[in-house]
């Protein structure tokens, strides 16, 4: 008989390790009035665990800082340059490949070079997307074109099992294309979708939406952020594709686009960094114009080359079968155990985060009263955890009578960055969301108070509904 584990070990161990910041429940109730109750505003050093974000947060390995140090820092075509472009094009297939200092760069290049080629006028250009994150849609936006998100219906019930809840809805899509084609320069799919779960988007539901492009005429892009989670979710949910390697189910996805838009901060274990990656050779030359022009030169695109070394190294690790198991077997536990907890959660566990269902954690916090701000508030202040809502204040906006238009959805997003945490600091989060959750009859809502034009999540300020009632937990210092 040999050994056959059921335990999924993390396939690392420690070589350097870094202290904890802790504060007391005192101090950070003072931190969070200092904040104006916006968890952005907080110092990284009143954080005990920082589950924020999973961007730019990763370990980086020890091959990766061998990388680092051996890299060639060479203000045109540095060695270093020419290793990420090999591993870009070995992952993609894509030709072209242009850095960035991260991916909202890659999107503000290539939505502006979009723009411009179709010069201004009406009807305003529309990019399709099962999903755009913040930062996406915002530079869309900017760029003088809608964003229009088609996911289909089961994304915005957070209780729906859908294995693909990241698809775009092809009917939609088909009907949108069949009126709209000529003023839609591109269709865009995240994977994994952020802004719905980390959920997946299906290797059959990416080759029915190219036959639509192609039938259509309408290029298709990826925003391939989580493209190797994508792929170990594709390899457990999709039939047929069990057994293969996630390069090969990543090459397959990328084989179906005309271009790939990447934050190098998420699925290739970088700090910083970011990439677009094209087939057509006249937009890869434009894109390559605008970047001369606020990233640098073509072969480092505002990266030094010690980060273009280190992503080159991650791009290659992130596919390792090992790594993937053990990383979307680290969310999976954390859902289960939650959700053992009776805490609402959005279903099923996707690949870089659980997300809390904050409406049915709150049902008596309206959504315009941001349950989901509430609900990290109160993660923060009890345990010193930071989270981020996604929901109303992200996604929602202030109407002329100052009343929220709410978001689909409002959530709470534990997002665990790669290689960090070890298994007991997720079982403290679960204890501390339980705990929360224990509370939640006290926890009361939140208002925006000051807030700017774009992306008002990351700079407003909050105050909480009924700031003084001994119903509320009390943040006052
Ligand atoms: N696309 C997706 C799907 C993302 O999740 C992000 C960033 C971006 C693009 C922008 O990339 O940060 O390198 O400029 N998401 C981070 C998050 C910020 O926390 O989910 P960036």
């Amino acid at each position: 008989m040999t050994f056959a584990p059921r335990t999924i070990i993390e396939p690392f161990r420690m070589k350097m390790v870094e202290p904890l910041p802790f504060c007391t429940r005192e101090e950070r109730a003072a931190r969070l009035v200092e904040a104006r109750h916006n968890l952005f505003g907080l110092h990284a050093e009143d954080v005990t665990i920082d589950v924020m974000t999973d961007s730019g947060t990763s370990a980086m390995s020890q091959d990766q800082w061998a990388a680092m140090i051996r890299a060639d820092e060479s203000y045109a075509g540095s060695r270093s340059f020419y290793e990420l472009q090999s591993a870009v094009r070995s992952i993609t297939g894509l030709e072209h490949v242009i850095p960035t200092h991260q991916g909202r760069a890659a999107e503000h290049i290539l939505f502006s070079t979009i723009a411009q080629r179709r010069g201004g006028g009406a009807p305003q250009a529309t990019i399709v997307s099962n999903a755009h994150f913040d930062t996406t849609r915002a530079n869309v936006e900017a760029c003088g074109m809608c964003a229009l998100d088609l996911s289909i219906a089961e994304a915005k019930a957070p209780t729906s099992e859908h294995a693909f809840k990241g698809n775009i809805d092809l009917v939609a899509l088909e009907t949108h294309l069949l009126a709209h084609a000529i003023d839609t320069p591109m269709v865009l799919l995240t994977i994994t979708s952020n802004s719905v779960g980390g959920q997946p988007v299906s290797l059959a539901n990416a080759h029915a939406a190219r036959a639509l492009c192609d039938r259509y005429g309408v290029p298709l892009f990826l925003d391939c952020a989580r493209f190797a989670e994508n792929a170990w979710l594709i390899r457990q949910r999709e039939p047929k594709h069990g057994e293969r390697a996630p390069i090969d189910i990543a090459r397959e996805f990328f084989s179906l686009a005309d271009g790939a838009l990447m934050s190098a901060k998420k699925d290739a274990f970088g700090n910083i960094g970011g990439f677009l990656a094209l087939r057509n050779p006249t937009l890869a030359e434009q894109c390559r114009q605008a970047l001369v022009l606020t990233e640098g030169f073509p072969t480092y695109g505002g990266l030094a080359g010690r980060d273009l070394a280190a992503l080159a190294v991650g791009l290659r690790e992130v596919l390792d079968v090992r790594y993937l198991e053990y990383r979307i077997a680290s969310i999976a536990y954390l859902f289960d155990r939650l959700d053992r907890a009776g805490v609402p959660l959005l279903r099923p566990a996707g690949g870089h985060a659980v997300y809390l269902d904050a409406r049915a954690f709150l049902p008596h916090v309206p959504p315009d009263e941001l349950p989901g701000q509430s609900v990290s508030i109160a993660l923060y202040l009890e345990a010193g955890i930071r989270s981020i809502e996604i929901g109303t204040a992200m996604f929602g906006h202030t109407r002329a009578d100052g009343t929220q238009e709410p978001a689909p959805l409002d959530l709470v997003r534990l997002a665990i960055p790669r290689r960090v945490y070890t298994q007991s600091h997720i079982d403290y989060v679960a204890e501390a969301v339980a705990y929360v959750y224990s509370l939640r009859h006290t926890l009361s809502g939140y208002r925006i108070v000051d807030e700017p034009r774009a992306l008002r999540h990351f700079t407003c300020g909050f105050s909480p509904v009924v700031p003084s009632s001994a119903a509320n937990v009390s943040t006052a210092a």
